[in-house]
């Protein structure tokens, strides 16, 4: 007899995968779920960076393209999204297709730690939700940094930080291989990259897959 709970464990397990990079069917599943519920943390986020009509802006991580969206909005300069899911690329070309058919915006294949750009090319750069799954933290804080202006801002959003977790939170970090930083960890990495100004903003929310209570972080840095 099929274990109910365990089948509906595994499916869970095997959507949640898809967060590192989405694939497939499962992928497309997580990226409408992340369209909708990352929304409170990038709305709350967003609220404390200041974006000008001007700024060139870049979105690591892009995933679905709900930020890159929501940037083609706030600045008459064009707006970059990369991420190295090719599903994800997909799904971002497909939202904001009428400004990619324009020009104004791009959508690209590739990962954080060798981004195709000249140096010096973004006013800001942005990382909603992505940087716990970045393999050489440092290193690809550094290559963000060489892609900035100098005086540029690079802002993370992040859902979660370092807490006492019960058990089924604690085992999808796991699964995941998340690397969940706490405030101190950012302030530090950054000032490792060589980032300078650095400030976060902290408040208490909800996780958006498990409901349960979580700190949401944003942190803006200077080039
Ligand atoms: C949890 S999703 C967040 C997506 C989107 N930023 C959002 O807030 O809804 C993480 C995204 O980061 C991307 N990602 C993870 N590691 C990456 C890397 N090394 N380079 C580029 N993208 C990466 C994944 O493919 C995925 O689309």
């Amino acid at each position: 007899m099929i274990d109910m709970a365990k089948e509906e464990k595994y499916l869970n397990d095997k959507l949640l995968l898809n967060a590192r990079k989405p694939e497939g069917k499962l992928g497309g599943e997580l990226i409408d779920h992340m369209n909708e519920n990352h929304e409170g943390l990038a709305k709350w986020s967003v609220s404390h960076l200041d974006i000008s009509q001007s700024d060139i802006i870049l979105d690591i991580g892009c995933g679905g393209g709900v930020n890159v969206r929501r940037f083609l909005e706030m600045t008459d300069e064009k707006v970059y999204g990369i991420d190295y899911s090719s599903l994800a690329v997909e799904r971002s070309k497909d939202l904001n297709r009428e400004s990619v058919e324009n020009g104004r915006c791009e959508i690209i294949e590739g990962s954080v730690c060798d981004l195709p750009f000249e140096d010096g090319s973004f006013d800001i750069v942005t990382a909603f939700e992505t940087v716990y799954f970045w393999p050489d933290f440092v290193n690809d804080l550094r290559e963000v940094r060489r892609v900035l202006k100098d005086g540029g801002i690079f802002f993370i959003a992040n859902e979660a930080l370092p807490i006492e977790r019960d058990t089924r939170q604690q085992e999808l970090i796991e699964l995941l291989d998340m690397n969940i930083y706490s405030k101190e960890q950012l302030e530090d990495y950054l000032q490792e990259a060589d980032f300078r100004q650095v400030t976060c903003h902290i408040k208490q929310s909800k996780d958006s897959f498990t409901g349960d209570d979580a700190s949401w972080i944003c942190v803006k840095a200077l080039k």
